[in-house]
């Protein structure tokens, strides 16, 4: 058993939606437990430094753009192999091709407008939970 603790974001194309609620009930029902949550509007520089291994990539400018582009919703959730479980649960980057059954396979058909983030490491979740929640222990 490796209980773990990790970063979702519910971009603002979730909440735009309304799909806050549906996608947050797949973590619920999976097992997973809610350990925080904050509807905020994410800043240039928390993007800048959410998606640091990105920001020279040619799609960080859209990406940048979108994930400003209005509130999203910061989750940290824990529980047995979380970082992996979320990662399956959310499904393939590209919404076109992710598996069906997954929040993105059934949800979304974007490469940006994917609907979450989810931590794709233990460094990674670290990193990322001390960034969106300082006041949040990153580790159980
Ligand atoms: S990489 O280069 O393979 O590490 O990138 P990848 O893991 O596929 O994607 C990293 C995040 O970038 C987003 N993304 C994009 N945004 C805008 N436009 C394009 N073309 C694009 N391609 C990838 C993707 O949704 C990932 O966001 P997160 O929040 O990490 O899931």
């Amino acid at each position: 058993m490796s209980i773990e603790r990790t970063l979702v974001l519910i971009k603002p194309d979730g909440v735009r939606r309304g799909l806050v609620g549906e996608i947050l009930s797949r973590y619920e029902r999976k097992g997973l437990t809610l350990v925080a949550l904050e509807h905020r509007t994410a800043t240039g520089a928390l993007a800048d430094e959410h998606y640091a291994e990105h920001t020279s990539k040619d799609f960080y400018p859209p990406l940048r753009k979108f994930i400003l582009s209005g509130p999203l919703v910061a989750l940290v959730l824990e529980g047995d192999n979380a970082i992996e479980c979320v990662r399956l649960l959310n499904g393939k980057t590209d919404g076109r091709v992710a598996e069906a059954g997954s929040i993105r396979g059934d949800l979304a058909l974007s490469n940006r407008e994917n609907l979450v983030h989810g931590s794709d490491s233990a460094e990674s979740a670290a990193r990322e939970l001390t960034i969106w929640f300082p006041d949040v222990s990153p580790s159980v």
